[in-house]
Parts: C-alpha cells; sequence; structure tokens
C-alpha cells in the first residue's frame, strides 16, 4: 500500500483527477468503479474541468459505482443515482448505456446484484476503484461485521453510517437503512485502487486501516492485502498513522 500524505484537500482532488485521466488517457476504454460522499467532489470537479479543455474523452469510458441506497427512487436527490449525474455525468461525454449504478428499486435485490456483478465481469473488470472511508471504516456500504459480503448484496447500515450520512438528507428520518453495495471482493479485483481521505473525523479510520492487521470490523484493513491501493490523505486524516 502507498500512502500519499498531501496539504490539502484539494492536493487529494489533483492527484485522484490525475490518476484518474492519465489512466483515460493511457486506455480510452478504461472501467471507472466511481464512489459518492463528500470527498470525490473536488475529483469529478477536476475531471470535467479537464474533459472541457479537451485533456480527455469519456466516450469509451465505462462506469460502475460502488453502491445506491434501497428504495430511494433515482430522481430523490439524495440518491446516488441524482448525485452522480448533478455531480459528474450531465458534463461529461460518458455513453449513457456505459454508466452503471445499482438499481435500489429493483423488485428481485438478489437478481439485481447478481446481474451486477456479472456486468462488472463482462466489462472487464475495473481499471481503477475510487474509493472513500467511512469513519467506521467502511468501504462501499461494507460495514464492519463479523462476516463481510464478498459480491454486490443488500447491506443493512450501521447507526454510525446512518449518524453520517442524514446530512445529506432534510430530515434524519428521510435517510434510508439498507443500500446495495459491491462486496469486498467486488473491490478487491479492482486492477488499482485509489482511497481518499480528508480531514481528522477519518484519522482513526485511516490509522486502523494502516495498522498491518486485517480486521473485518474495520473492512477497510483488507486493502493492505491489495497489490495495488494507493491511499490520498491530507495531514488531517494522516495523524494517528504509526
Ligand atoms: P464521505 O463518505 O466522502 O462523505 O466522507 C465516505 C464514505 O462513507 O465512504
Amino acid at each position: 500500500m502507498k500512502i500519499y500524505i498531501v496539504d490539502s484537500y484539494d492536493k487529494i482532488s489533483e492527484k485522484a483527477a490525475l490518476i484518474v485521466a492519465s489512466r483515460i488517457i493511457a486506455n480510452p476504454k478504461s472501467v471507472l468503479g466511481l464512489a459518492t460522499g463528500s470527498t470525490p467532489i473536488g475529483m469529478y470537479e477536476r475531471l470535467i474541468d479537464m474533459y472541457k479543455r479537451n485533456v480527455i474523452d469519456f466516450s469509451q469510458v465505462t462506469t460502475f459505482n460502488l453502491d445506491e441506497y434501497y428504495k430511494l427512487p433515482k430522481e430523490n436527490e439524495g440518491s446516488y443515482h441524482y448525485y452522480m449525474m448533478q455531480r459528474f455525468f450531465n458534463h461529461i461525454n460518458i455513453s449513457k448505456e456505459n454508466i452503471h449504478i445499482p438499481n435500489g428499486m429493483a423488485d428481485d435485490v438478489e437478481k439485481e446484484c447478481r446481474e451486477y456483478e456479472k456486468k462488472i465481469e463482462k466489462a472487464g473488470g475495473i481499471d481503477i476503484q475510487i474509493l472513500g472511508i467511512g469513519t467506521n471504516g467502511h468501504i462501499g456500504f461494507n460495514e464492519p461485521a463479523e462476516n463481510l459480503n464478498t459480491t454486490t448484496s443488500l447491506i443493512n447500515l450501521t447507526g454510525n453510517t446512518i449518524e453520517d450520512n442524514s446530512r445529506f438528507f432534510e430530515k434524519r428520518e428521510d435517510m434510508p437503512t439498507k443500500a446495495i453495495s459491491m462486496g469486498i471482493a467486488s473491490i478487491m479485483k479492482a486492477k488499482r485502487v485509489v482511497l481518499l481521505a480528508s480531514g481528522e473525523n477519518k484519522a482513526r479510520a485511516i490509522r486502523d486501516m494502516t495498522n498491518g492487521y486485517i480486521n473485518t470490523n474495520h473492512p477497510a484493513s483488507i486493502l493492505q492485502a491489495h497489490r495495488n491501493c494507493i491511499l490520498i490523505i491530507d495531514k488531517d486524516a494522516a495523524k494517528l498513522i504509526e
């Protein structure tokens, strides 16, 4: 695991965007694994800017998002569909058919999960997986537990995550309590993983994912076993690394 400690959130965003852009330049048909939340917003802004300056072209790029809330319509402003369209996809030349986000409204969730895995496989696997990290160490919505899901599954969100993410909803009661998420193996199969973290509230999670032990109660710790994982974090998030 390579750890880059940078000065600011802006530098995290810049470095992450350059890594993604260079991958797309090297292979215009790249398959990207994408994340939502506050952390990747700056990266998306920079990628949009590079697209507008003709530095990168998304016309042949394929994307797979990590997760989506269960039973939250796409049109809901709290949904990850809405987030991705507003913050990224509406501003670049990606083909709609190359965008994949789990369908949280699917009647048959198990089928949706199975098919999501198949689609990733059919696309040739993920070239670069962008990740954030929860304050509880989750990646995607793989929450701390004794048993973690290997493949895309329906997850019960923990109280900690509901607390953290309810800021994206008007009322706490509006925040869904379940989500569909790519599993640990889906993430570990990515050829390269880039995890971004900013701020002191992530310092413990970063410490516990870099301490030399893998612990399912800290799902991100498994990334220590990934061959090509990069952490791009600011000084505040790096504070407690031993
Ligand atoms: P955040 O979320 O970027 O909004 O902090 C990260 C995560 O929960 O994975």
